[in-house]
């Protein structure tokens, strides 16, 4: 059975359980500013599982095409895609978790045909620090179903991944329970980094075991099956969303208990050929055949090229189809970003003339069965690929070129600065290629380029003096005590007047803080009064002020800094954090610089608060010396 056909099963078998197809998303969702692409079939219908109600009524299923770039790294290895599509299929407060589990089992093992001795089950340990129970009705309800197979399935405690390396499986154990890092869900991950406000809950993970042989013991550890190692794939995962985090960090439960299932098309087709690879399934192995006939090479001496390739080249296509074209900034940058890492891959395979033309229409053939309401723009697709293929042709035998004329042993930040700024050849690229020709690079590159970037950002920003980087004038001492000010009076405001208070605008000079903050009252003198205390308890605690690079996904989900303009940062980034790094009073993105101490800073005081436009407020504030 192929991935086409399973597609196809999986939604006639959900109308015959009296579920509604709907049509999937497209991958850059309008009303959703809060990651660059679907990740998944649950984030088009947010307000739904929190409670809404659906049109299509309670039941719903659908193929939804996902991307997930926070795995772009690990695209190379034999399961991991950038893009793929998900099965997915809800019960909005109707059927919960025994319907769930016994649909999909039987969906797999007599739909798909898979065999139920190589099922593996996990389930949500509980969490008590959260006051989270532990899901052992759903670990019963597997037992049950289980049994009715014929397989007596045991339960084993685990906990951790890394306990679960070390213990492995005991005879005739089948059903694990882990912790929130596996088995609890949330687009933001475990318990801890759940987002405010999102719906969430304890999920049931299922998996496919493709034999003992594959576990590499020496790297991973013992099998079970949420060990790094190719032994175990997970083939769905089936939430019981039935939380919501509340702005505290404290979970309640929903008004309505609902099932978020979400299976990996591409992963259930490759376990209905037995096969662990997931690049050999029928959507990948046309692309992974021409890859091989083009460059002349063997796909098993050469996976790690031709995975990433044929999954980019299918992203790109893809947003291609849904009409978005390549281009500096988010989603555009990201398509870009594919479609170059492809064609530097196909590089490494010794493809060095343009070859797009000849994979693209083998992926528009596999996805020809996806719905025309999200591919929208297949027939330019190809020609905006081609296109960019050869903008970046152009850009990468200049920059080669210039890179070779530095005839340099050792690059600094600097050296690559200069080749993305003169020549437009990116960072990441430069790097690989050093990384290829053997040429070293100076260990603080990364600073050097930041500081590099940033002198030549100030450079351009003379004719906007004072505007750049928080509005900082200069980087004199004093400036840069106000500059801390100014993150430290932001806390205060959101402390104290209201959570939802974001700047506005700042102007900082070496002799006070002009601060713009969104709020829909005069700050009343107490108010006022308030937030200055609160500042100058701040300052007298000595707080540490610290700062780190980040990837922006991390910054933003899991360290939750503040900012305001996430779709213009880039992929790394600045955050300072003041106070304890675990539970700051204060954590934004931003260049700096910052003073190291916040015992330096004087006496804060507000001056003046009046409007600066409608709905905005304007603080005017200075530091005095103690
Ligand atoms: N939303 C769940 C997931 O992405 C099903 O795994």
């Amino acid at each position: 059975m192929d991935a086409n056909q399973i597609r196809q099963k999986f939604l006639n078998f959900q109308v015959k359980k009296g579920h509604k197809i709907i049509q999937p998303a497209p991958l850059v969702l309008e009303n959703d500013p809060t990651t660059l692409f679907t990740g998944s079939g649950m984030q088009p219908l947010l307000p739904y599982l929190l409670g809404k109600e659906h049109p299509e009524g309670t039941r719903l299923a659908d193929s939804q095409p996902s991307m997930r770039l926070q795995d772009i790294e690990d695209v190379g290895d034999p399961r991991h895609t950038t893009v793929f599509e998900m099965l997915g299929n809800w019960s909005l407060g109707d059927y919960f978790k025994e319907e769930q589990i016994r649909n999909f089992f039987e969906f797999l093992t007599k739909e798909v045909g898979l065999d139920p001795a190589k099922i593996y089950v996990t389930c949500f340990i509980g969490n008590e620090e959260y006051d989270i129970p532990k899901d052992t009705e759903a670990a019963k309800i597997w037992q049950k179903v289980f049994s009715e197979a014929g397989i007596e399935a045991k339960i084993a405690e685990i906990g951790s991944a890394a306990d679960g390396d070390r213990r492995g499986i005991k005879p005739g154990e089948r059903i694990f329970f882990y912790d929130d890092h596996e088995n609890w869900w949330s687009r933001g991950g475990g318990c801890e980094t759940t987002p405010i406000g999102d719906p969430c809950g304890p999920d049931s993970e299922v998996f496919y075991d493709f034999g003992e042989e594959l576990q590499d013991e020496a790297k991973y550890g013992l099998a079970h099956p949420a060990s790094d190692g190719a032994r175990f794939m997970e083939i769905g995962n089936q939430v019981f969303m039935q939380y919501r985090r509340n702005e505290d960090g404290t979970f309640s439960e929903l008004a309505k208990k609902n099932v978020d299932f979400g299976g990996g098309l591409e992963r259930i087709a490759a376990a209905a050929i037995g096969s662990f690879d997931v690049f050999k399934i029928s959507l990948m192995k046309p692309i992974i055949d021409k890859l091989e006939e083009i460059s002349g090479k063997k796909y098993d001496n050469n996976t790690d090229e031709m995975r990433v390739i044929a999954d980019h080249i299918r992203g790109a296509y893809l947003l291609a189809a849904q009409g978005l074209t390549p281009s500096n900034k988010t989603q555009g940058y990201a398509m870009r970003r594919l479609i170059r890492r492809a064609i530097l891959r196909a590089l490494d395979l010794g493809i060095s003339a343009n070859f797009l033309a000849e994979i693209v229409p083998i992926v528009a053939e596999n996805y020809k069965e996806l719905p025309d309401s999200i591919l929208t723009h297949r027939e330019s697709a190809l020609d905006v690929l081609l296109k960019e293929e050869n903008v970046f042709r152009k850009t990468l035998n200049k920059g080669l070129k210039e890179l070779n004329k530095m005839n340099k042993r050792i690059l600094s930040g600097y050296d690559l600065f200069k080749l993305q700024d003169t020549y437009g050849f990116p960072l990441e690229l430069s790097v690989e290629e050093c990384y290829r020709e053997g040429i070293e690079l100076t260990k603080n590159y990364r600073e050097e380029f930041e500081e590099a970037l940033r002198e030549q950002r100030e450079r351009s920003q003379t004719a906007s003096k004072g505007m750049f980087k928080g509005g900082l004038e200069d980087h004199g001492e004093q400036t840069v005590k106000y500059h801390t000010a100014c993150h430290l009076l932001l806390a205060a405001l959101q402390k104290l007047i209201s959570p939802d208070i974001v700047q506005k605008g700042s102007n900082i000079t070496a002799d006070r803080v002009r601060f713009d903050f969104n709020l829909d009252h005069k700050m009343t003198p107490e108010e006022i009064a308030a937030v200055e205390n609160q500042v100058n308890e701040w300052v007298e605690a000595d707080l540490p002020v610290v700062f780190d690079e980040y990837e922006k996904a991390y910054a933003r989900d899991t360290l939750r800094a503040h900012g305001q303009f996430w779709d213009k940062y880039p992929e790394i980034l600045k955050v300072y954090t003041i106070g304890d790094f675990d539970n700051p009073i204060s954590r934004e993105v931003c260049g700096g610089p910052h003073v190291e101490h916040t015992g330096v800073l004087g006496h804060f005081k507000v001056k003046k608060e009046e409007s600066s436009s409608a709905g905005v407020r304007r603080i005017k504030a200075i530091l005095e010396e103690k």
